[in-house]
């Protein structure tokens, strides 16, 4: 069975970014969203990314677009980049992008189911026991969850078989990795058959063959951050010398604390926090400095990049 039409449930920052570029990539989408308001805020969603597009487009179109910084892998490749050719795409995703209220409308002769709503257990447990009597048989369900475990889900889609994770990065169409995780019911064609989807939407798909919560990404990342956050609270060194170390002894471009700059302190003291349980006996970090450490540069309105100062100033 090959995938043709793709249902994204959700219409939200990732929602909307992986619609377009199932559109841009030619697939038949349509978004299923769950009310009129919920269309206020995802059609302005999609006339951004229109915006985004063309501009990124443009922008690779110059001499400085060749650089890694800008180039936007999702959007083409070097060797065969035509510009005008990926804007006439680009326009045909926004006009192909279908919104849709009615579930059943929406998903009827569905071959993938794209869930990619909100982070809460119970909405996603209705939303799936809803849809399980209202699909084909063919169809495939993939959750976007960055937290949350297939495995949680997967009876409730009356599909195990047929029911893994697809986990896109934010601003798919430069940071185009697609983790593709199965839990122990999947069967190995669809997980493979999801591997080349994932292709097919310009992304670099991920296998991750067996369960794993952070997936391969955050499995390494969140360690890497809370070793870095806790030299600092524990009085080893400073940020710039412990990026240091990082960066050049490895050769990464960015240390950890230039990441954590990137995703946004209020996120990493979210992380932490939910660590704070962890009997000090048994917790390897010192989380409690830490939750002390980013709450004083929260307060100070140093949040990272987005507010132009966390441990660094931009
Ligand atoms: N934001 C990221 O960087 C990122 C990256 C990778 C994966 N994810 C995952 O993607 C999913 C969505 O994240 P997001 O950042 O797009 O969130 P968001 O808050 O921007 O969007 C969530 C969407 O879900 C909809 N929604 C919530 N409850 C619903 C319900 N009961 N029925 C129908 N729709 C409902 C909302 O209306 C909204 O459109 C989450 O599972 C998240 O873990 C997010």
């Amino acid at each position: 069975m090959e995938i043709h039409k793709v249902v994204v449930a959700g219409g939200g920052v990732l929602g909307s970014q992986i619609a377009y570029q199932a559109a841009y990539c030619g697939f038949d989408v349509t978004i299923w969203l769950r009310s009129e308001g919920s269309i206020g805020r995802t059609q302005p969603k999609l006339d951004k990314l229109k915006e985004v597009y063309r501009e990124t487009i443009e922008k690779m179109a110059t001499p400085a677009g060749k650089s890694p910084a800008v180039w936007a892998r999702g959007i083409a490749d070097a060797e065969t980049f035509d510009p005008a050719a990926c804007i006439q795409k680009a326009e045909q995703a926004y006009a192909g992008v279908k919104l849709e209220l009615d579930m059943a409308k929406a998903v009827a002769d569905a071959d993938l189911i794209i869930e990619t709503m909100a982070e809460d257990v119970q909405e996603k447990i209705a939303f799936y026991t809803k849809l399980a009597p209202l699909l084909p048989e063919k169809t495939i369900i993939v959750t976007n969850s960055s937290t949350l475990l297939p495995s949680m889900f997967a009876e409730h889609t009356g599909r195990p078989e047929k029911y893994l994770s697809l986990h896109f990065a934010n601003t798919i169409w430069r940071n185009n990795t697609a983790e593709v995780m199965a839990q122990s019911k999947t069967d190995p064609r669809y997980f493979d058959q999801i591997l080349a989807f994932a292709n097919d939407i310009r992304m670099i798909a991920l296998p991750v063959r067996k369960e794993k919560a952070g997936y391969l990404l955050n499995s390494m990342l969140v360690p890497l951050l809370f070793s870095a956050m806790d030299l600092f609270v524990d009085g080893v060194s400073e940020p710039e010398s412990i990026d240091k170390a990082w960066t050049l002894g490895t050769g990464a471009p960015f240390g950890p604390f230039r990441i954590l700059d990137t995703v946004g302190l209020t996120t990493a003291h979210n992380i932490v926090k939910t660590y704070l349980h962890v009997p000090e006996a048994i917790a390897p970090y010192h989380f409690k400095a830490m939750d002390e450490m980013l709450s004083k540069y929260i307060a100070e309105g140093k949040l990272g990049k987005s507010t132009g100062e966390g441990f660094y100033k931009y």
